[in-house]
């Protein structure tokens, strides 16, 4: 029988693969429809998220929330997760070897959720991800093709909330983000890539293998203006 992401999350409730498992209240796995056609990715559990075992519930979790209602959706319709999934001691940056140890859930969870577009929320996932050194306010905006998804970046709604939130210069940068989420929904699905002919070259890895961790110095560093700092 095959693995579902419930039986992927109480194996991972019990992870001790990392220092995090000695500092945690519990682990936060992620919530939402595990068939979702939309994949939230954020930074690691914060002290509210640590506490109540799911991820995004406290303010800049409120406004994701707001933002998803603003585009006809609810919690339940999506999937949300972070890259760590246990918190940092004092919400520190997440550290290479934690990422790395932590990367095979994520990996687990896009292979069975399967989403059609993925949204990177602020600096330090969309550099994940993607792999790049470019900065959430250059990346946001635009869709990038990954392993036959679409990644959409978007501001972290922490550093929304921190840059005035609603009053704040990025807020419409977010509502835009948002629209162009929904319209990145909308859009028909792409045809499957077609069989490569015999002598082709090999197709690329699957996602399982390539969720980015198999480099090494080159992690991304968090470390552009106020605004990039999640
Ligand atoms: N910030 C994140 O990146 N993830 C959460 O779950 C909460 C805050």
């Amino acid at each position: 029988m095959s693995r579902t992401l419930a039986d992927v999350a109480s194996e991972a409730a019990g992870c001790t693969k990392c220092r995090l498992a000695t500092s945690r209240t519990q682990v936060v796995f992620g919530v939402g429809n595990p068939d979702a056609d939309l994949l939230f990715i954020g930074e690691a559990p914060g002290m509210h998220e640590d506490k109540q075992g799911e991820p995004f519930v406290g303010a800049a979790g409120q406004l994701l929330t707001r933002m998803l209602g603003d585009i006809g959706l609810t919690r339940d319709e999506v999937y949300i997760a972070n890259i760590l999934k246990c918190r940092p001691p004092g919400n520190r940056d997440p550290q290479e070897d934690e990422i790395e140890a932590c990367t095979p859930w994520l990996v687990e969870q896009v292979s069975l959720i399967q989403p059609e577009v993925i949204v990177t929320l602020g600096n330090f996932a969309t550099k994940f991800v993607l792999q790049t050194q470019q900065g959430i306010t250059r990346m946001r905006g635009s869709v990038y093709p990954w392993h036959g998804r679409t990644v959409i970046p978007t501001f972290h709604p922490a550093a929304i909330l921190r840059g005035g939130g609603e009053k704040g210069r990025q807020f419409g940068d977010l509502q835009e983000d948002f629209a162009l989420i929904k319209r990145t929904l909308a859009e028909p699905e792409p045809e499957p890539e077609p069989e490569p002919e015999p002598e082709a070259p090999p197709p690329p890895p699957p996602v399982t293998s390539l969720i980015g961790l198999e480099r090494d110095a080159a992690m991304p560093t968090v470390t552009d203006d106020q605004m990039e700092l999640f």
